[in-house]
């Protein structure tokens, strides 16, 4: 059955640039909150983005009406259940995930796959909780999702290839290059990516180098578009840090668990461009490094 409606659980960052590539590439998309609020602001966000793809004449007036004439924003979990394909991208929590997850199983079609846009957590732990885990995959994407170009496909032990093939051709649709990973916590980018990032915390805390020159030296030297700790405030801190203790608690192994300046951070509101403040500060016109005392 080919894919043609979609659903998005979720409209915060990764939700709704999910559901704007989806829209933009011809796709009834249907994205859920539990608050009108959420869902306002991340449509306010789509807006803006596909304002600006017409300013820099990105696409024409016309997609840019045509995509938003494909997206609906609801509160209601059983709008989902018309859909072929539902992406997940809420918190980070399991139980919660599971809720939704096992809802969904019990209101939608037989044919309808499942996905989550987890970045640590394994998708058979989410799986488990539906009655469906052949039609169950991981869709990973990255951010910014209408910027980025890869989504990590991940089959669990229970995923069918047939739902990994209508997902590959549903990544392509998309424009986007999908991998296949295994359903490994991290999958493949995070598992390198993370403890990157806690390094680079690790080489500020020890006082080995300044964040600018941290973050000059793997641009230039490794031709990286933004340093580690700038990477760190753009994804969030706290983000990273439950994606870190996600994987320290899955593998035990020391380079995934986070160091003490990033704790200290988060418990100082201390979030990245989120809150106006990480390793940078975002309060005037350029962000400058922080002072964390060290
Ligand atoms: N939404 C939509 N489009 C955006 C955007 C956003 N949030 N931010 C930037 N863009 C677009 C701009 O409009 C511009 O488009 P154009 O080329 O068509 O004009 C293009 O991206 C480049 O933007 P800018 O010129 O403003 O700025 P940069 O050249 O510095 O690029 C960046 C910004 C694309 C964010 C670039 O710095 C970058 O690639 N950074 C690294 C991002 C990254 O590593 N992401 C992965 C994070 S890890 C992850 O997501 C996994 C998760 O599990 C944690």
């Amino acid at each position: 059955m080919a894919i043609k409606k979609i659903g998005v659980l979720g409209c915060g960052l990764m939700g709704a640039g999910i559901a704007q590539v989806c829209a933009q590439a011809g796709f009834a998309t249907t994205v859920r909150e539990i608050e009108q609020k959420f869902l306002d602001k991340g449509f306010g966000f789509i807006e803006k983005t596909l304002r600006r793809a017409v300013e820099k004449e990105k696409i024409t007036p016309a997609q840019q009406r045509e995509a938003m004439g494909r997206l609906r924003g609801t509160i209601k979990l059983e709008d989902l259940s018309g859909c072929d394909l539902i992406i997940e991208a809420v918190v980070e929590n399991l139980e919660i995930k599971n809720e939704a997850f096992a809802a969904l199983d019990k209101m939608c079609p037989a044919h309808t796959i499942l996905a989550s846009n987890t970045s640590s957590l394994t998708i058979m732990a989410m799986a488990a909780a539906t009655k469906r885990p052949d039609r169950f995959c991981g869709l990973h994407f990255f951010n910014p999702v209408p910027v980025m170009a890869l989504v990590e496909v991940i089959k669990t032990i229970a995923t069918s290839q047939k739902t990994i093939d209508a997902c590959w051709k549903f990544c392509k649709q998309l424009s986007k290059t999908p991998i296949l990973a295994k359903d490994t916590s991290g999958f493949i980018v995070n598992r390198l990516l993370i403890p990157l990032l806690l390094d680079a915390v690790r080489v500020l805390e020890q006082g080995l180098a300044s964040a600018e020159d941290i973050d000059q030296g793997m641009k230039l030297g490794l031709n990286h578009p933004m340093g580690p700790l700038t990477l760190l405030d753009f994804v969030g801190l706290d983000t990273t840090y439950n994606i870190a203790n996600i994987m320290f608690n899955e593998f035990r192994e020391q380079r995934f668990a986070p160091p003490p300046l990033l704790t200290k951070m988060i418990l100082a509101g201390y979030y990245g461009r989120k809150s106006g403040k990480g390793f940078y500060d975002y309060s005037g016109e350029e962000p400058v490094p922080t002072d964390l005392g060290i």
